[in-house]
């Protein structure tokens, strides 16, 4: 069985017993000084000023979110355009933060919004910010979409969680919004088990994600920051200061673990990205230009770094027959979350869906992926082709 997820870490052997060696020894294993130098290490790599490491993906989603409001720069009610097919984390903080979801169709040559349909979007409904997925390692005109909500002054921010180290127009994909989302998830492309990060430009959103992140506190602040906000809020005793709250946080800490292991992990991203980026052209030569599949574009982009690659049937015919084939041979899976409109919590808690997202209804109905693994061999490529290109 070819499964989505082959390991828990690229150079699996190595990282643990790594790891093993540095539990034992470690004298802190909670939040620490290896967080905060990983932090440095992927804000480098990713090309931005800073970086906030989190438990996952989806705590960087909330936090995110949580933060913009508490800095007054989005409100509740307001209304907050989304990629209709993305993952329930992506949504959910909009529905729980009070915030309005609308749906944006996605292209079907791309898998993702274009800046065409937020155009046509932004017209019909006053949108104050987009979250958009980068889904599957691609995009659409994203430069463009950029440049369409600096214009109307909606704040733009990537769910980066699925495309680290895709580029287009010599630009890493998280670095076209205020800031962006990253997953380190062990299915994703770098694995720290469990872990994630918001990556921006902007030192306020990044320093409040930081509050945000533990307990609404201002402990894991430089002391000039610490010194600012206590000189704010009145705060003159070093008895109260570390127990005083200042804005509305949750625990989403990650561990010395994820820092220690993202460390290891993050030198052989550029190796775990060429071998994936690899695999997936050999693929979509094949399957791009199958007459059972749609083309899905990709030559727009430098790098496409994915850690799944996704396949869109024609009929629904098509795609269950695929289903049935891989039964016991390969691991398939729905692509992402399909169309979130369609969720039971999406039906439960947004009574005004606003779009009918009939692209993602599409993707929903006759898509699917199968595992983007570095690890993949050439018998196990085969076999693959040979169930999906015959
Ligand atoms: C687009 C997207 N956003 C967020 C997440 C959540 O990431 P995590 O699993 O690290 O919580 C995922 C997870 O697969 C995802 O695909």
């Amino acid at each position: 069985m070819i499964s989505l997820i082959k390991s828990s870490f690229y150079k699996e052997y190595k990282t643990k017993s790594s790891l093993i060696k540095f539990i034992q020894a470690a004298k802190q294993l909670s939040f620490g000084e290896k967080c905060q130098t990983f932090e440095r290490a992927f804000s480098s790599w990713q090309g931005r000023s800073e970086c906030v490491l989190l438990n996952s993906g989806s705590s960087a989603n909330l936090a995110i979110i949580q933060a913009l409001l508490n800095l007054n720069r989005i409100k509740k009610g307001d209304l907050v355009g989304f990629s209709a097919v993305t993952w329930s984390t992506n949504v959910m903080p909009l529905i729980q933060l009070g915030l309005q979801p609308v749906p944006i169709d996605i292209s079907l040559d791309t898998l993702n919004i274009s800046s065409k349909n937020l155009e046509k979007m932004l017209k019909k409904y006053p949108l104050r910010m987009v979250f958009l997925t980068n889904l599957l390692g691609f995009c659409d005109d994203i430069d463009q979409i950029h440049r369409i909500c600096k214009k109307a002054n909606v704040i733009l921010i990537e769910d980066n969680c699925e495309s680290l180290g895709s580029e287009y127009k010599g630009k890493k994909l998280g670095n076209f919004g205020l800031a962006a989302t990253f997953s380190f998830y062990v299915g994703h492309h770098m694995s720290t088990i469990e872990g994630g990060a918001v990556i921006t430009d902007d030192d306020e959103l990044a320093t409040m994600i930081r509050i945000v992140r533990a307990h609404g506190w201002d402990r894991n602040l430089d002391f000039a920051k610490q010194e600012q906000i206590r000189k704010k809020f009145h705060i003159n005793s070093s008895f109260y200061s570390r127990y005083t709250f200042y804005d509305l946080g949750y625990n989403l800490r990650p561990t010395e673990i994820t820092g220690f292991l993202g460390l290891i992990q993050i030198k052989y991203l550029p190796e775990i990205i060429e071998k994936r980026q690899k695999n997936f052209k050999y693929f979509a030569n094949m399957l791009y230009n199958h007459p059972n599949y749609l083309p899905i574009r990709w030559d727009h982009m430098d790098i496409v770094s994915n850690f799944a690659i996704p396949v869109v049937c024609k009929t629904t015919e098509i795609k269950d027959e695929l289903v049935k084939r891989c039964y016991g041979i390969v691991e398939i899976r729905p692509i992402v979350g399909g169309n979130m409109t369609s969720q039971p919590f999406f039906k439960k808690y947004v009574p005004n869906v606003y779009e009918t997202c009939k692209n993602a209804n599409f993707v929903h109905a006759k898509g699917f992926y199968f595992g983007n693994n570095p690890d993949l061999t050439k018998k196990e490529l085969q076999i693959l082709k040979s169930l999906f290109i015959s």
